[in-house]
């Protein structure tokens, strides 16, 4: 079978490359983990892959082949399609991304209409991100939400018209440590139960390590390594990530 998706782009911000030459790709049903440091391109790679990165001021060149369609040559018209639809982004905090003053049924009728066609009832994908779904929470206004709950809010409006790929940027970064193993747990819920392959962005490897069925770690725009989280922890095989495996906590415990 063919995969989700297939790239190879470079990325820069006037006169300055931070992407170079990023290649990878998703087989259906697959996570995949993208890890890297602050600052060493990740969110212009999700924003390159959604061919949004020119709203941030960058350039991409290259190839994005998304369930064999070449997107690097698709207008815009073509690409609102595509987004929503066949991506379902996940941002990272709800906080920025969600109107604190809409309500919940708000936010979920205008991510429906806004790509026109959908199969999931409200009911159902409240339900399926594990938020209640009756109508005092439907009447709940973002603001309102805890940031847990506003997170699966914000994987409910990404899954809404059954992507096939679920693009999902630093999701749990904003989550105490509880929260976010719960999160987590559902991204993997959602690919055990759909077959949605997941590109998951982190900047942490210890946090990813038990959901991905891949590890590609970014280091300076490049991609300098990729494996089995097994095997990118016991034997690393570059010097960035052998110091990023060192440099993760370990639990140090009296007896
Ligand atoms: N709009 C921008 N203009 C210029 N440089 C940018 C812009 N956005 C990001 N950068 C730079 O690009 C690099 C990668 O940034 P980013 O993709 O946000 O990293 P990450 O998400 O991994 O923290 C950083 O050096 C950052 O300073
Ligand atoms: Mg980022």
């Amino acid at each position: 079978m063919s995969n989700v998706l297939d790239f190879r782009i470079s990325a820069s911000y006037g006169a300055t490359e931070v992407l170079h030459e990023v290649a990878s790709s998703i087989a259906p049903g697959e996570i995949v983990s993208l890890v890297g440091l602050s600052g060493s391109g990740k969110s212009t790679l999700a924003l390159a892959l959604l061919r949004l990165l020119r709203y941030r001021g960058g350039e991409v060149t290259g190839t994005i082949n998304l369930e064999g369609t070449e997107l690097t040559t698709h207008s815009e018209s073509a690409m609102r399609a595509i987004r929503g639809r066949r991506i379902g982004y996940v941002p990272q905090s709800p906080g920025l991304s969600l109107n604190p003053r809409l309500r919940v049924k708000t936010l979920l009728e205008e991510t429906w209409r806004a790509h026109a066609s959908g199969s999931t009832s409200h009911q159902a994908l409240l339900e399926s991100v594990q938020l209640p779904s009756d109508a005092a929470f439907l009447r709940k206004r973002a603001g309102e939400l805890s940031t847990g709950q506003g997170q699966r809010l914000l994987i409910a409006l990404a899954l809404m018209h059954s992507p096939a790929l679920l693009l999902a940027d630093e999701p749990t970064s904003a989550l105490d440590a509880i929260t976010q193993a719960a999160v987590l747990e559902l991204f993997s819920k959602i690919n055990r139960e759909r077959g949605t392959s997941i590109l998951f962005i982190s900047h942490d490897l210890m946090s990813v390590a038990g959901i991905s069925h891949r590890v590609d770690i970014l280091h300076e725009g490049r991609l300098v390594e990729s494996g089995s989280p097994a095997a990118v922890f016991q034997t690393p095989q570059q010097p960035f990530t052998r110091q990023l495996v060192a440099a993760m906590p370990r639990l140090a415990l009296r007896d």
